[in-house]
């Protein structure tokens, strides 16, 4: 069962890859780059850091964080997807950026890392997770300690609030509709589903102070319809 999730998530990547920058600006209106921005604001990564994006697909937090944490640190951009991750490779040649590590890896296969980031950032890879348990344990193992981590994703909001059917419109009627002129409706219905199955904000808290994070907080954006989740080790 486990299984079969990674490979659908890899394959649903590798398929969208080639269109994914155009459609997340498109379908966000250009919302997600300034969410993006405003994690690593609060993250605060400074230079001589090492720092990781995890699930970076086309490399977006990378390219903010290299700004930060060059000359002398570092940032890994990781994915499992070859396609999605051979346009972040694509991007970095294009923006003459040999800053960033690129490397294709299932981020909660990852055992030779221990304590070697002072940094972990992810946006929108948890929820597709197998398991984000475990997903938020790696992020532990991988941390220094006193090291912080950020997570953006959906947020997902109490069932028959506002919010919740304002999300619900959106990804049906907006989203789906759109992505299905390119052929990728299925893959983009896959993001609803993704939701109903990720922890709410509460739950979220719980697992990574579980898992042993010292400081747990979590802010919503754009009404509850995003969520920014920031721990410390
Ligand atoms: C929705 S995309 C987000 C990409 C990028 N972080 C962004 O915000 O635009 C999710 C990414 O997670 C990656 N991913 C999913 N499961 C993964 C895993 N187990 N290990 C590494 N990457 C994974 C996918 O390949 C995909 O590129």
């Amino acid at each position: 069962m486990k299984f079969t999730k990674t490979i659908e998530v890899k394959n649903i990547f590798n398929k969208i890859s080639y269109k994914y920058d155009f459609l997340n600006n498109l379908l966000s209106f250009g919302l997600h780059k300034l969410w993006k921005r405003k994690l690593v604001n609060l993250l605060e990564p400074s230079k001589g850091e090492d720092w990781a994006d995890l699930c970076c697909g086309t490399g977006d937090l990378a390219f903010l964080i290299s700004k930060r944490v060059s000359p002398s640190g570092s940032i890994t951009g990781i994915d499992s997807a070859k396609d999605i991750l051979n346009i972040a490779k694509k991007k970095s040649v294009q923006k003459k950026n040999n800053f960033i590590k690129w490397e294709i890896k299932d981020v909660l296969a990852i055992n030779d890392y221990s304590k070697k980031f002072d940094g972990i950032c992810m946006s929108y890879g948890l929820r597709n997770l197998n398991n984000v348990e475990e997903g938020i344990k790696k992020v532990f193992y991988l941390l220094k300690d006193k090291g912080r981590a950020g997570f953006l994703d959906f947020n997902h909001s109490t069932k028959s609030s506002l919010s919740n059917i304002f999300q619900k419109i959106y990804l049906r009627f907006i989203v789906v509709t759109i992505s299905r002129l390119f052929y990728l409706g299925p893959e983009y219905a896959y993001i609803e589903k993704s939701i109903r199955n990720f922890p709410k904000k509460n739950e979220l808290i719980y697992i990574a102070k579980k898992v042993g994070f010292k400081k747990a907080e979590y802010r919503t954006i754009l009404g509850g319809q995003m969520g920014i989740l920031i721990l410390t080790k």
